[in-house]
């Protein structure tokens, strides 16, 4: 069964999310190209597995920048279960590419696209979703830092007998 994306899946960094959404995409595409008991297709199975990977490297050096700029405290177990995840990813098509046709590489690629599911669904649900309320504070904090710097200039523009520029925040009345 493919999996369906859940708002309750949401990091709450679109960056991210769009990641976790795309991730859900191939491996979905993944299990549909087993699916149905017709011949596996292996063509589309290489396709995919190679595109996971790329993805899901690229992904990782998103994600580890953004917990270093919210100060994520478990970022380095967090570094060290990508690492992890990378290798067997990538012993997982080593083994899969020295495989010859026929049942073993079907076996093996049906026991995949269950591993598969796990690990995205243990990645995003046990651990991103716990970078979740540092991520909200950090948006908190940079829509606080906004606000302030537009009311400092806001003051100084009156100070100066100025129009001001910019809508004062908070007063939707003053907007024209
Ligand atoms: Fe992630």
């Amino acid at each position: 069964m493919s999996i369906a994306w859940r708002d309750a899946m949401n990091v709450g960094e679109p960056m991210v999310d769009e990641d976790h959404k795309h991730l859900v995409d191939l491996i979905n595409a993944f299990e549909l190209a087993i699916s149905g008991g017709r011949k596996i297709e292996h063509k589309k199975i290489a396709r995919v597995l190679l595109s996971l990977v790329d993805y899901t490297g690229a992904h990782f050096t998103r994600e580890e920048a953004l917990q270093r700029a919210i100060r994520y405290p478990y970022h380095e177990s967090h570094v060290r279960s990508h690492r992890d995840v990378l290798k067997k990813l990538s012993d997982i098509v080593t083994e899969y590419s020295r495989t010859p046709e026929g049942p073993t590489r079907d076996r093996m690629v049906r026991d995949l696209a269950g591993f598969l599911k796990e690990w995205l669904v243990d990645h995003i649900i046990q651990s991103d979703l716990r970078m979740k309320p540092y991520v909200l504070q950090m948006q908190a904090q940079k829509a606080e830092s906004l606000r302030r710097k537009r009311e400092a200039l806001l003051n100084s523009q009156k100070m100066a007998g100025i129009e001001p520029a910019l809508e004062p925040l908070g007063r939707p009345d003053l907007i024209k």
